[in-house]
């Protein structure tokens, strides 16, 4: 039987406002790039007649993680950017930790998109992000200092600030956790997300209205030194210095500071290329991942659209980032983890530690059911898997397929992290390749072995491997299609 819905009726069709800009990126005061405007159909409409026409694809590439973090986005999006016209980063905050090698310099990215590096792209950090201000603008110091351009990066008035009592609850959070502890890497990034959900949240356009944001300060602090003092047994923080040091941020930070609404909607009516850049990987989602195990934010396709307010109609390509093996730090359920010397090896090989924190991180096979979980849930068509060189000395590689537990297989990640930690995965052993891939340039230059492991990656997670990634440098990338 099917259930009758109340007819509301439909909205008659109304004129798009356009902002008095449009046709432009209008940023910092300059104009970036002018194209005119296009007149006529939006969407899909346009999509297939600017297709037909061999005009510009409407083009909005999502990249995320697939895994729990770690897994190269950095160096992919570095790749791509020169070719897309504007980065958004939609979540977290300087939890993540993206490293790109450009001609032997490393940059460690934290908020800032990886973008940056590119000259013609507009970089936005977008309202879904929790910002700190003391970590922005170190980083963009050292960007100054490397010489790199940061005129096109701007500041959505509506993402979250990290205040300086949230790293401080995250860390009493963290010891009164004890064993339990969720392994956070103490920026403050929970304890943020959790004062935005509870709606006492400092917002980077707050930062512009200091009456209000003294008031506001004045209420919030006192409950979050209550918070500390009665329960934590900690010293409180003191209004006039955090009102000090934020004024000063604003002054720094004022002219990046946009309603980046404009900016994004006039984008996607001029047809320009937008690529979101993930951070932290689908299996920490809030709701996806390994719960209680996550981060505090989403990750995901999801994560990406919300935090831009870019809408789902208008992506066109969802990519993601694998390594060739998994890694995750922090504590949960982790079923393809290696302890022994080959987790060892691994690790000492593919350099895994803590791009933030330093950390070693936890090393294990790669797990296509958590690939194909990914896949599934965020619609990923295109697969970078990046680090194949790590396991170029490894005599017999294994990839989980699935997993058993309690005589039941199971094909993904259950949400029991209980029986996911005791899972056995049910593991396909293939040939190793015992030859370095460093120099291969192009995908059929690996070896047979090492083609046949990437293929097979793609095929269980079930999307195509376009992009593989031999080692840290812009030219350790093959490219078998294009990603944008
Ligand atoms: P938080 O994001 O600092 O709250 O940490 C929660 C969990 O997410 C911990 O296990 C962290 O190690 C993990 N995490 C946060 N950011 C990253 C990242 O960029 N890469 C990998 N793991 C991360």
């Amino acid at each position: 039987m099917t259930i009758a819905l109340p007819d509301r009726g439909l909205p008659s069709p109304k004129q798009v406002e356009r902002p008095p800009n449009a046709g432009r990126l209008e940023l910092v005061g300059r104009v970036v790039a002018v194209r005119p405007p296009r007149r006529g159909a939006t969407g899909y409409a346009a999509r297939a007649r600017s297709v037909s026409e061999g005009g510009p694809v409407i083009s909005v590439t999502i990249l995320i993680g697939g895994q729990w973090g770690d897994e190269g986005k950095g160096k992919v999006i570095d790749l791509l950017a020169g070719s897309v016209d504007m980065v958004v980063r939609s979540q977290g905050g300087d939890n993540a930790g993206h490293t790109v090698v450009v001609d032997g310099q490393t940059f460690k990215f934290r908020l800032i998109p990886s973008g940056i590096l590119s000259p013609t792209t507009t970089c936005v950090i977008g309202h879904g992000m929790v910002v700190n201000p003391k970590s922005f603008l170190a980083e963009l110091d050292e960007l100054h200092a490397h010489g790199v351009n940061t005129d096109n990066l701007v500041i959505s008035d509506r993402a979250h600030m990290v205040m300086p009592y949230h790293p401080v609850f995250d860390r009493l959070g963290e010891q009164q956790r004890g064993d339990d502890r969720l392994g956070t890497t103490h920026r403050g990034i929970g304890p943020a997300y959790e004062d935005k959900v509870r709606r006492v949240g400092f917002r980077v356009g707050d930062l512009t209205k200091p009456v209000f944001l003294e008031k506001k300060l004045r209420f919030v602090l006192r409950l979050k030194n209550e918070s500390l003092t009665r329960l934590y047994d900690h010293e409180p923080f003191d209004e006039r210095a955090i009102l000090d040091e934020y004024l000063e941020y604003a002054e720094r930070l004022g002219p990046r500071i946009r309603d980046i609404y404009p900016i994004i909607q006039g984008a996607l009516r001029e047809d320009r290329r937008i690529l979101c850049e993930g951070a932290q990987g689908a299996m920490l989602d809030l709701d996806l991942g390994t719960y209680p195990y996550v981060t505090s934010s989403a990750p995901t396709a999801g994560g990406a659209l919300t935090g831009s307010g870019i809408p789902p109609s208008k992506v066109t390509r969802t990519i993601g980032v694998f390594k060739a093996y998994t890694t995750r730090v922090g504590y949960g359920p982790f079923p393809t983890e290696l302890e022994g010397a080959l987790g060892e090896l691994i690790r000492e090989v593919g350099s895994e530690f803590g791009t933030v924190t330093g950390r070693a991180r936890r090393v294990g096979w790669f797990d296509a059911a958590v690939a194909r979980y990914s896949v599934n849930t965020n619609g990923i068509d295109s697969m970078a898997i990046t680090k194949v060189d790590v396991l170029d000395q490894i005599e017999t590689v294994r990839i989980a397929t699935g997993y058993l537990s309690k005589g039941e297989h199971w094909d993904h990640p259950m949400s029991n992290i209980s029986h996911l930690k005791h899972a056995e995965p049910v593991y396909e052993e293939m040939p190793g390749w015992l030859t370095s891939t460093r120099d291969c340039r192009r995908f059929e230059d690996l070896p047979a072995a090492c083609q046949a492991y990437v293929e097979r990656l793609g095929e269980l997670a079930g999307a195509s491997v376009d992009v593989v990634s031999v080692g840290p440098d812009r030219e350790h990338t093959l490219v078998r299609r294009s990603m944008v």
